[in-house]
């Protein structure tokens, strides 16, 4: 809603493409020209089907769009499933599966994801195991699904609680980033899709993350920028390690009490989460892990939860549920052993990944959370 691209941004990004292993990243509002001309060699070939998956949100406020401006895509079946976290499941999956098969999808056929990180986690999974894997392309629709979850490659559900605990690593053939979709964004999902933005500098770039300080986040042309330098950004690391064997584990920062506040509160049902809400709150939470386990200054420390502080609200949760938080960080991928493994920061701007921190530890960085709000109410 609050959103918009002026003329001299379109010419600003209009053709911009970063090649990612085997898929094409389009951005800025030249990406969808890029989609027509690639689906451009389907037009005379009526046999292959194209799938659309979207939510509420996504059909309502994307798919009129896409379509207006993607012709062939009229022909597409559309599917919808309902929006959230809680329905990023196998079930879900199954009844998508079912879907297709009754559609009569086969190995040409071409799987659209329309919508945020949840369609294109859960959208590209479904595609890339169905009858083995037929194409699929990424349109991610938030913030975040544009500068982190389309790109990369990693596809998947949450099992139970645990995040992304069934999945694969493949990429789309295409992603388009079309940063007309933001438009719609609530103010809180755009701020959740901020969190992976400052998670971007502060794992890669002093200077990045010194212009994100002074963004001001109603400026449509520094946005588009963010966005841009954060696909870079992460696109470059994972062009190193596209499997997480090492460097990508850097992405995971703000990601091990993350993903535990995000599972704890789905199993809690009292209040919805989003994802970069419980990711901002762990980035609080592990650079106070970093500054007492690691080499990262008080003052950056006090950098950061003052401008993660500054921008969302604090999560509340009791001392007594502080021991299932930590038991849902057993289930972490990072895991190895016993230990409880971390991304952790040098200094703004540069971290380390394969590092481990004690349950004490974790329970002192929960204190220091709660008590910087605390603190700044004062
Ligand atoms: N694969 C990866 O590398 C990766 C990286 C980061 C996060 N993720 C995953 O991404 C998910 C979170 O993504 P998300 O924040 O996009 O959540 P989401 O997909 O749930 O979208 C957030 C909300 O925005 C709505 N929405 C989508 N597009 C809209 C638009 N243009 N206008 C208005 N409303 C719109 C959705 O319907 C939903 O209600 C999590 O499951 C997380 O684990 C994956
Ligand atoms: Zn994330």
């Amino acid at each position: 809603m609050v959103y918009l691209y002026d003329d001299q941004l379109i010419m600003l990004f209009n053709n911009k493409t970063i090649h990612l292993e085997d898929s094409l990243i389009h951005i800025g509002t030249g990406a969808i020209k890029e989609l027509n001309n690639y689906l451009k060699h389907y037009k005379n070939n009526k046999k292959v089907k194209f799938f659309i998956l979207v939510d509420e949100n996504s059909i309502k406020y994307c798919l009129p769009l896409l379509v207006n401006q993607v012709k062939i895509l009229n022909r597409a079946e559309i599917i919808e499933v309902e929006s959230g976290e809680n329905n990023k499941n196998i079930h879900v999956c199954i009844e998508l599966w079912q879907t297709l098969s009754k559609y009569e999808a086969n190995r040409k056929s071409v799987f659209i994801n329309l919508g945020g990180g949840v369609i294109c986690d859960m959208g590209g999974f479904v595609a890339s195991v169905f009858k083995r894997g037929i194409e699929f392309i990424h349109i991610p629709t938030t913030l975040l699904a544009q500068v982190d979850a389309s790109i990369g490659g990693k596809l998947g559900v949450n099992l139970d609680l645990i995040k992304n605990e069934i999945g694969l690593f493949k990429n789309p053939s295409q992603v388009i980033v079309y940063p007309w979709f933001l438009k719609t964004l609530g103010k809180r999902e755009f701020l959740s899709g901020f969190a992976e933005i400052i998670k971007h500098a502060l794992i890669a770039d002093t200077t990045y993350w010194k212009k994100i300080l002074k963004t001001k986040l109603s400026d449509e042309t520094e946005i588009l920028k963010l966005i841009h330098h954060s696909i870079e950004i992460k696109q470059a690391i994972v062009q190193k390690d596209s499997k997480e064997q090492n460097q990508r584990k850097l992405l995971n920062f703000g990601h091990t009490i993350g993903h535990a506040l995000e599972s704890y509160f789905l199993e809690k049902k009292e209040i919805t989460l989003l994802h970069g809400e419980a990711i901002a709150a762990g980035m609080i939470c592990e650079s106070y892990i970093s500054y007492k386990k690691n080499k990262l200054s008080r003052a950056d420390l006090q950098e950061i939860t003052l401008f993660i502080n500054s921008l969302y609200k604090p999560i509340t949760f009791k001392k007594e549920e502080e021991i299932r938080l930590v038991e849902l960080m057993r289930h972490d991928k990072k895991n190895e052993g016993n230990d409880i493994n971390f991304t952790l920061l040098l200094k703004i701007g540069k971290a380390e990944f394969n590092k481990t921190g004690s349950v004490e530890l974790i329970r002192d960085s929960f204190k220091y959370y709660h008590e910087q709000y605390k603190l700044q109410k004062v």
